[in-house]
């Protein structure tokens, strides 16, 4: 008999004005001026972000894709995980490869999906609860950076036998110090021998590299600029939003891609919750996003560092993506 499916939805009591505002005061007035990538997704964030999956030169996304195809079975076979846990689950559209093995498995009883977007959670939920009838369904809406990335987890509820999935290549998102922090919560979260599943971009060809975070079409640069429209919506703050270029560069020494907001002409701009008049020079750009691409090797030393142990992982045959499977090792005493 199969029973109901249960939807569990929790909004973190976040105050997302105070935490914008704070953000905004720190990072447009320090140098270089930087915003935190979260800004990026609201509604409509999320939706152009949807669009950048689909895109000929956002190569990351249907690469992922084509890896859990070929080797979520034996990911669920490694696993035997009765709990998925993903972080920044957006449309969990890829997720359903791995749900579907796991289902398969005969382990699989619950999905926990988390993600900064209550609009990209509430639709990913709908279809997830449409296609699994079976599966018990928890949706959390909240920031898994909060708090040094602690207590972005701790917030999580937590189930035997988790699998926690960080897909996308999200990780890139993060400086070396916030991976760091995020890795040790990660693994604080899992018991020993539970399992954590990270999608992760390689560095590849320049050029490609470069074409993935600057498409033809220019949807990249409007999902760029979309953060200023969020600071407009939401402070109040009068950013002319056309008079700011995507820039998107490889920081080789960083092994980054950078992307920035640069103004074309001098301004004022006024954010006005945030009580900031913030002065532009012609050419003086905003840095947004960070996505760094790794070398498999030295990924791997970072998570040994933080306590987990690598099982397996999944390169695609042009070496741009990979999934890698680690799990957590008991805390040396
Ligand atoms: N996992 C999806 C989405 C990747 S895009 C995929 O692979 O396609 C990054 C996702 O992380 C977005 O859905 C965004 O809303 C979410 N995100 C970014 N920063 C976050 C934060 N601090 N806390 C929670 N979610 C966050
Ligand atoms: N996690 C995605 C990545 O780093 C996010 C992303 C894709 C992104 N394209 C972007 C972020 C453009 C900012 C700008 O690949």
């Amino acid at each position: 008999m199969t029973k109901p499916h249960r939807i569990d939805m929790h909004v973190d009591p976040i105050n997302r004005e105070e935490s914008l505002i704070s953000d905004v005061q720190q990072g447009l007035s320090q140098r270089p001026r930087s915003l935190p990538p979260k800004w990026f997704y609201d509604a409509a964030g999320s939706e152009l972000f949807e669009a950048i999956t689909r895109l000929p030169e956002y190569y990351p996304t249907r690469t992922e894709r084509a890896l859990l195809r070929e080797c979520a079975s034996e990911i669920a076979s490694l696993t035997h995980a009765e709990t998925l846990v993903e972080l920044g689950s957006g449309s969990s559209e890829k997720t359903q490869l791995l749900i579907d093995a796991l289902l398969a498995a005969g382990t699989l009883t619950t999905y926990v999906a988390q993600d900064v977007s209550e609009s990209a959670l509430l639709g990913a939920m709908n279809d997830i609860a449409d296609r699994y009838p079976t599966l018990d369904l928890h949706g959390v809406v909240s920031d898994f950076s909060a708090g040094d990335f602690r207590d972005g987890l701790r917030s999580l509820p937590h189930y035997p036998d988790s699998l926690l999935a960080f897909l996308g290549g999200t990780i890139g998102n993060l400086v070396p110090e916030e991976r760091a922090h995020f890795f040790a919560a990660v693994r604080q979260k899992l018991k020993p021998g539970e399992h954590l599943l990270v999608g992760v971009g390689l560095i590849a060809e320049e050029t490609d590299m470069i074409a993935a975070y600057d498409d033809a079409e220019g949807v990249t640069a409007r999902f760029n600029r979309n953060v200023l429209d969020v600071l407009n919506r939401e402070l109040g703050a009068d950013f002319p939003v056309d008079k700011f270029r995507h820039v998107a560069v490889w920081d080789r020494a960083n092994s980054w891609i950078e992307m920035r907001l640069r103004a074309v002409e001098a301004m004022t701009v006024e954010v006005k919750r945030a009580e900031l008049s913030l002065h532009l020079a012609e050419g003086e750009e905003i840095r947004t996003e960070i996505s760094a691409k790794f070398d498999l090797g030295s990924f791997l030393a970072e998570l040994e560092v933080a306590g987990f142990s690598r099982v397996t992982d999944w390169r695609d045959p042009m070496n741009r993506f990979a999934l890698i499977l680690v799990n957590a090792v008991p805390a040396s005493i």
